[in-house]
């Protein structure tokens, strides 16, 4: 079948570390695993991290990439993939597609049953390959993390990924006042059409925040922690800027903040994402749809930086 995968570890030109060709047949891990004819498919920022050695080991290549995945079902029923499968052989007793499992960027790719989730039938299957990944982060980010019901105003850094565009969406539907920063004027054009208050990275707010979605690091922790308002939460599910920022403690501690890492979300948490966008009409920021024979072409533009949103694959092309 056609796979898109990570044929070696390169850790400065992951790119060339990309294969798209032929792959055998996905294996199910177990008798309660099903394999899903994959229709749609969306690229994370974890699928460059693969390729760059990050969470991948040289021994477990070739590895299907690919957290993401929408498609049918064996009894014919359209499907949403959770991407969270148990791995015992993993630490964390779990691990997401592509990790130890063959990933979504495929024809077909195996999962337990209890991960299929029913696509509504008013979202397209590429709404919905966004969605297991970055936008569940992002939700579960504002919701039980952030607990962002409690704040008026919320800070979203790097606002133009995958994440950050998701949580500014998700946020600005909740009714809450929303700011975010990018590095790029003509993606703080875009944020500010999605209802955000659009400024530069490090630029001083009109007010402090509850809620800071930190998923850039070393570039803007520090920002963030000077924007979080007394007893405001700094979600933190990512640093593709880097991992290790100077935290000024004393800002901590005087403002009780707190500091929080989270990853992915629950079975629960993406069924009441589905069902939140199916009633409020809010639906993933797409920044384009390639072929999945484009795949290649689909990477060049993740790891370019200059994408808006979730870059989906079309698998039925
Ligand atoms: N823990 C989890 O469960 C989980 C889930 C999903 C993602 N993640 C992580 O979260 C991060 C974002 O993922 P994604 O898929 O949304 O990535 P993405 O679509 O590639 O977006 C990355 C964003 O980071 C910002 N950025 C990158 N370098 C920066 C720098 N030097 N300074 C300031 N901003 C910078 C950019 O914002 P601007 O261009 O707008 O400035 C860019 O839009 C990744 O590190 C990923 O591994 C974690």
């Amino acid at each position: 079948m056609r796979a898109a995968f990570a044929s070696r570890i390169d850790e400065t030109d992951p790119l060339s570390a990309l294969t798209v060709g032929e792959r055998p047949e996905p294996a199910p891990a177990g008798d309660d695993w099903v394999t899903v004819e994959v229709r749609a498919s969306s690229l994370n920022h974890h699928d460059l991290w693969s390729l760059r050695g990050v969470g991948l080991a040289e021994k477990q290549l070739p590895m299907i990439l690919g957290c993401d995945a929408a498609g049918i079902a064996p009894d014919g029923r359209e499907v949403v993939v959770y991407p969270v499968v148990p791995t015992p052989a993993d630490p964390r007793g779990l691990s997401i597609l592509s990790e130890h499992h063959q990933g979504t960027l495929a024809d077909r790719v195996a999962v337990p049953a209890a991960n299929l989730i029913p696509k509504p039938a008013a979202l397209t299957f590429e709404d919905v390959a966004c969605l297991p990944t970055a936008w569940l982060t992002a939700y579960r980010m504002l919701t039980s993390r952030g607990r962002v019901a409690e704040a008026d105003a919320v800070l979203v850094q790097g606002a133009g990924g995958g994440v950050a565009t998701a949580a500014v969406v998700l946020a600005a539907a909740m009714g809450k006042r929303v700011y975010a920063t990018s590095r790029d004027p003509g993606k703080r054009e875009r944020i500010a059409a999605l209802g955000a208050t659009a400024v530069e990275p490090g630029a001083r707010l009109p007010e402090r925040v509850g809620v800071v979605i930190e998923t850039v690091g070393e570039a803007t922790f520090d920002h963030s922690l000077k924007c979080a308002g007394f007893g405001a939460r700094i979600v933190v599910s990512g640093a593709t800027a880097g991992h290790l920022p100077r935290v000024n403690l004393r800002r901590v501690f005087a403002m009780s903040l707190e500091i929080l890492g989270t990853s992915m979300g629950t079975p629960d948490e993406l069924a009441a994402l589905l069902d939140l966008c199916v009633e409020s009409g809010v639906r993933p920021v797409v920044d384009s749809v390639f072929g999945f024979g484009e795949a290649a072409a689909a990477f060049a533009r993740l790891a370019s930086g200059v994408a808006f949103g979730k870059i989906v694959l079309d698998h039925t092309r």
